[in-house]
């Protein structure tokens, strides 16, 4: 017998018993209608606690979901951790002396702000081999809601509240991350606003901010990423829950975009007002975490019919389709030992990159003389925050603190206050823990934040004669499940506002410069405290390597290039959509007043009031003041545009402009094109992003021409009149911009 006879002889009687990418109409005739439904529905551990991650125990403890296996046609359990940090998964494990660290990315926001898809892409490279490596087949992540609103709990998880901004960074995550050979699974889709009754909220859009503002970045990434599976969201939109909308599920997703993957729930139980058949039907494939009466659910619909049999195949056809592509499947041997090393260069690189410089008279980047001395001020100067908490946390060995950053630099901080902070520290962590309320869940899943102390005036008096600057870290923490507060969290404390004026006036006293960092997943007020101090930097939750991140700034070792992919506020009640945000929710409250069954107005449901005007369109278009626009970020170089040169040809408008340093030091900058639209019957946004280009690192007079293409559907706004795209005939004024508000040079075209 020949190689090549016996090789299909064993292919075939291989192929008998063994799921196949070629063979999946054949088995699935094999297979009996329990296991077709075990096969929609998630393996939960039994003590899995509904809306908490890390609980799965098999397999890889700590990792969010199990899918079920049938062994005798070679179907393994495939395997889920979350996202969108890094990988999350336990770090113990019982009778295991090894620990099992994972690396710790920067949060979404600060990945958004480098403005760089190719640095997102590496980013997403090392995140999805650390999938791999740990033994799991998809990544939870990345997360692409829009920032609706600055008290969202979860915007630290999401990009941008633009639309394309979060398209080409969720895109170059996504591809960066199945390029490793796993799956990205990109959440919550669609219109996942507010934590606030997160599980059943209503979210009320319009046709036209639907498609324009909460799908068209997911669309972008769909198109251009094809990731394997896609989380179905908790809440309704327009009064139908995400997870059994076929609108958006079956007839957008997949009939308009070509997803060809699988989607899932996000990590719900059976809903009392929701058939599990209804998400089948609609085109959710997975019910995650997954309970048994899910399985008893599907298989009675389809015996009393209300689940045809042809809709759970194929569900089942596209698992399997999934299920052979994935590592378990394939057999691969994980490591379990990912080059940790190499990832923590990239998040620092990232990290780094992310950071938004928000204000500098002069005082940065810092004087560094070899000998310095900082007098470093707020609790998380010395218990960085690296990421937020709840499933999108990552347990990491150790997080780079400012005062390990700044010394690796050559930089000492004052002893007597370090010596306070660093007991302090000790302290508070042991109190959180003995304290803490067992609602707070997430206070196991990453860094809780600790309270902040008073330092008296005198104290400061004496670190000021032993330093050379001060630095104040203002930290939040923030997380799934609850909305942020407007008073001491969107807003500054009345201790951290008296500690940033009693520090100011001193060191100011004696002519020495008070710097800021914030170290936050989103947004704070910064009007009322920004002219007490020299230098704010935006450090977000940059991931482990924090401190070394913000030292790399402060000291100039990298010039900032970050830029803001959100509008900053003068306050939060000026967005429009804070009329319509939850306040101030108290569960408690809440809950006697949902037993009356009555809606409730920003709990029950959400009226996404303000359309298409979220963020800097709604800002821009009415004139408002900010504090700091969208795609703002300021540099420790000068760069000078050329005019903007456009060019329509083939239904494409290409924008080149030239960019030119200016200034004594190298560095990159983000340039950004907004356009403007004619009117064509529709109510437009002043002006709309719709590409942008990052330099590469430009020395000194340095000048790099960068082209950037808009197709002329990318102009569109969605018609509700025709429910379909329309590009309204006119002049376009094509506007290429160093932020939302600093326009520097305009050319008009005409489109029919
Ligand atoms: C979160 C998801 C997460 C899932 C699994 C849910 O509570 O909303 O983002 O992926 O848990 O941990």
């Amino acid at each position: 017998m020949s190689k090549r006879m016996i090789l299909s002889l064993l292919t075939a009687v291989l192929s008998l018993g063994t799921v196949m990418a070629d063979n999946i109409d054949e088995m699935m005739k094999s297979m009996t209608l329990e296991e077709k439904a075990r096969l929609l529905v998630g393996v939960a551990d039994e003590d899995y606690e509904p809306g908490t991650a890390g609980h799965q125990k098999q397999f890889v403890y700590g990792a969010a979901g199990v899918t079920y296996a049938i062994p005798r046609l070679g179907i393994p359990s495939t395997l889920s951790c979350d996202g969108p940090a890094g990988v999350h998964i336990d770090s113990v494990r019982p009778g295991d002396s090894r620990r099992y660290f994972a690396t710790g990315f920067p949060i979404a926001s600060c990945l958004a702000g480098t403005w760089n898809a190719e640095l997102v892409e590496n980013v997403g490279k090392a995140m999805g081999n650390e999938t791999l490596e740990y033994g799991c087949d998809i990544i939870l992540g990345p997360g692409m809601n829009i920032h609706r609103n600055p008290l969202c709990g979860r915007n630290f998880e999401y990009y941008s509240e633009d639309p394309y901004v979060t398209g080409v960074i969720g895109t170059a995550l996504v591809k960066g991350i199945q390029s490793q050979g796993v799956g990205a699974c990109p959440k919550h889709y669609a219109v996942n606003s507010q934590e606030t009754e997160r599980f059943s909220v209503d979210e009320q859009v319009s046709e036209r901010a639907l498609h324009e503002i909460y799908l068209r970045g997911f669309e972008k990434m769909v198109r251009e990423a094809h990731p394997w599976c896609i989380m179905s969201a908790y809440n309704r939109v327009n009064g139908v829950y995400a997870q059994c909308n076929k609108l958006l599920l079956t007839d957008i997703l997949r009939d308009d975009w070509g997803f060809n993957g699988i989607v899932m729930t996000d990590w719900i139980g059976k809903r009392a007002d929701l058939p599990v058949e209804e998400a089948v039907k609609s085109g959710n494939d997975l019910m995650m975490p997954g309970y048994p009466v899910q399985i008893e659910d599907i298989l009675a619909a389809v015996k009393d019919g209300r689940l045809p049999m042809a809709d759970l195949d194929r569900s089942v056809r596209r698992m399997l389709e999934f299920i052979v592509k994935t590592p378990r499947y394939k057999n691969y041997r994980f490591s379990e030992s990912p080059d940790r090393a190499a990832h923590a260069a990239i998040t620092r690189q990232a990290g780094t990159e992310g950071m938004v410089l928000l204000k500098n008279n002069g005082a940065l980047p810092m004087a560094t003389t070899g000998k310095d001395t900082i007098a470093l001020f707020g609790v998380n100067s010395y218990d960085f925050l690296s990421g937020g908490v709840g499933s999108g946390c990552v347990n990491v060995e150790k997080v780079v603190d400012m005062v390990s950053g700044l010394k690796a630099q050559g930089i000492a901080t004052t002893p007597t206050l370090t010596d306070i902070y660093q007991k302090y520290v000790q302290y508070a962590r042991v109190k959180l823990m003995v304290d803490k309320n067992p609602l707070m869940w997430f206070l196991d899943q990453g860094q809780p934040k600790l309270d902040e102390i008073e330092i008296t005036e005198r104290c400061i008096r004496h670190e000021a004669q032993e330093a050379s600057a001060a630095i104040i870290t203002i930290a939040r923490q923030a997380g799934e499940g609850i909305d942020r507060q407007i008073d001491g969290e969107f807003t500054l404390t009345d201790l951290e506002q008296t500690m940033i004026q009693r520090v100011s006036d001193v060191f100011h006293e004696q002519n020495k410069p008070v710097i800021v960092v914030i170290n936050s997943g989103s947004v704070i007020e910064t009007v009322s405290w920004r002219d007490k101090v020299d230098a704010i930097l935006m450090a977000w939750q940059p991931g482990q390597e924090g401190g070394n991140a913000v030292a790399d700034v402060l000291t100039g070792k990298v010039s900032p290039s970050g830029k803001l992919t959100m509008t900053w506020p003068v306050s939060v009640y000026d967005h429009w959509s804070t009329r319509n945000f939850p306040q101030d929710y108290d569960m408690y409250s809440y809950q006697r007043l949902r037993q009356r069954n009555r809606p409730i107005k920003g709990i029950t449901y959400t009226n996404h009031e303000e359309g298409i005007y979220v963020g800097y369109r709604y800002f821009d278009t009415y004139k408002k003041q900010v504090a700091y626009p969208f795609g703002f970020g300021l540099s420790y170089t000068t760069f000078a545009y050329s005019r903007p040169n456009v060019k329509l040809r083939n239904d494409v408008l290409t924008v080149s402009v030239t960019v030119t340093n200016t200034g004594k030091t190298a560095g990159k900058e983000v340039v950004q094109v907004y356009v403007h639209a004619p009117e064509g019957g529709m109510d437009k946004p002043e002006k709309e992003l719709r590409a942008f280009a990052k330099t590469r690192l430009l020395q000194a007079g340095e000048k790099e021409t960068l082209t950037m293409e808009i197709r002329k559907s990318d102009l569109a706004s969605w018609s509700e009149a025709s429910h379909g795209w329309e590009v309204a005939s006119g002049d376009y004024d094509v506007m290429v911009a160093a932020n939302a508000n600093d326009v520097r040079g305009t050319a008009t075209v005409k489109i029919k």
